[in-house]
């Protein structure tokens, strides 16, 4: 029996606090025209003083598990990436694991920055084929503010933070169009792992440290890497641009995802476009703008999707999936 995994269910949160472009021209030298014309983005969410990845990631979990319509018992897999963990350890997703009140099955964190959703799903989905867990909650979770150098306009504007969630669940697979993921692609090259950073950790420095980044070079990157892991995913499948009919990029910069759909051919009116107000939330960006698609009624049951990104290490991926 083949077994594929259905995504059965999705959510996200942000949290209240939200700062504009106009807000942050205030106490950093910047303006809300050269932010907006450089990247997209017009405001961000910031958690609370106090308010951790784990909350935001646990109020992200609960919705989609509701949207799913599943008891949180039922589930027996959770992976959060996260750049922004709680802490050095537990992972966060132990932590949710356990406000979610489940006591069986595995709870553990991905690192791959940006590409964190992507690289999770397809850990996830290699997991659930191969019947290692049965109904999963794959998350994405992030309090970027945590990690931004005030002192450095290139980078502090660019930033957001949330969380987004989706619920996996091991089925199987129907003869013809089989809904769920269909393939995952995740790559790295380590020689780039100066072009973007954060300069401290447990071992190096002894504390969480701040975002470092060489913005025009990671553009190049991202334009390149990201248009050839959607042409390998599409390869794999015999599939073009014109039938993928959702592209869920990862939020990074307006200017990339214009970049890279000029490359590919791909159509403006079939990307989810949500950096003008959630920012760059690394690895919550994806779940993020899938459950606004979602909920807003644009992706629909059958809908072809694909979702990419890019980011520090360097890693990228992109996943094809049928809603
Ligand atoms: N406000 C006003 N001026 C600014 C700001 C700011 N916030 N930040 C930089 N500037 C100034 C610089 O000081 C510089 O001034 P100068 O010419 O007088 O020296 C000028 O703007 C140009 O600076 P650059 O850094 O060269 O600007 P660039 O056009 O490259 O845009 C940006 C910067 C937006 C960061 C761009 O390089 C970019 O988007 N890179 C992609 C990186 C990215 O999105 N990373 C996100 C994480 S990785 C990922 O998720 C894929």
């Amino acid at each position: 029996m083949a077994l594929n995994s259905r995504i059965i269910g999705c959510g996200s949160y942000l949290p209240e606090k939200i700062v504009t472009n106009a807000d942050l021209s205030k106490t950093v030298d910047t303006t809300d025209e050269w932010i907006t014309e450089r990247t997209g983005i017009k405001q961000r969410h910031f958690a609370a003083e106090g308010q951790l990845t784990s909350d935001l990631a646990y109020e992200a979990a609960t919705r989609a598990l509701k949207s799913a319509g599943i008891d949180p018992s039922e589930v027996d897999l959770i992976v959060v990436g996260t750049t922004t963990p709680d802490d050095t350890f537990p992972a966060t997703s132990v932590k949710i694991q356990g406000r979610l009140g489940i006591k069986h099955g595995a709870a553990f964190d991905i690192q791959a920055v940006c590409s964190g959703f992507v690289y999770a799903l397809s850990v996830v989905d290699s997991m659930l084929r191969t019947g290692q867990a049965r109904t999963a909650l794959v998350i994405g979770a992030e309090t970027m503010s945590r990690i931004l150098d005030w002192q450095d306009r290139g980078t502090c504007v660019l930033f957001g933070d949330g969380a987004g969630a989706v619920v996996l669940r091991a089925e199987e697979a129907a003869p013809i169009n089989p809904r769920g993921i269909i393939s995952t692609h995740i790559h790295s090259d380590g020689s780039y792992k100066d072009l973007l950073y954060c300069n401290g950790g447990p071992s190096s420095t002894g504390n969480a440290g701040v975002i470092k980044m060489m913005g025009r070079e990671v553009f190049k990157h991202a334009v390149t890497n990201l248009a050839d892991v959607v042409v390998e995913a599409l390869a794999a499948n015999s599939l073009d641009a014109a039938d993928i009919d959702w592209l869920v990029p990862h939020q990074a910069n307006q200017r990339i995802i214009e970049s890279t759909i000029k490359k590919l051919g791909m159509d403006r009116e079939k990307v989810v476009m949500t950096i003008a107000n959630h920012a760059n939330t690394s690895a919550a960006s994806i779940p993020l703008a899938l459950d606004a698609a979602v909920s807003d009624g644009r992706i629909k049951e059958g809908d072809l999707i694909l979702m990419e990104a890019m980011g520090g290490g360097l890693t990228w991926g992109a996943a094809i999936a049928r809603w």
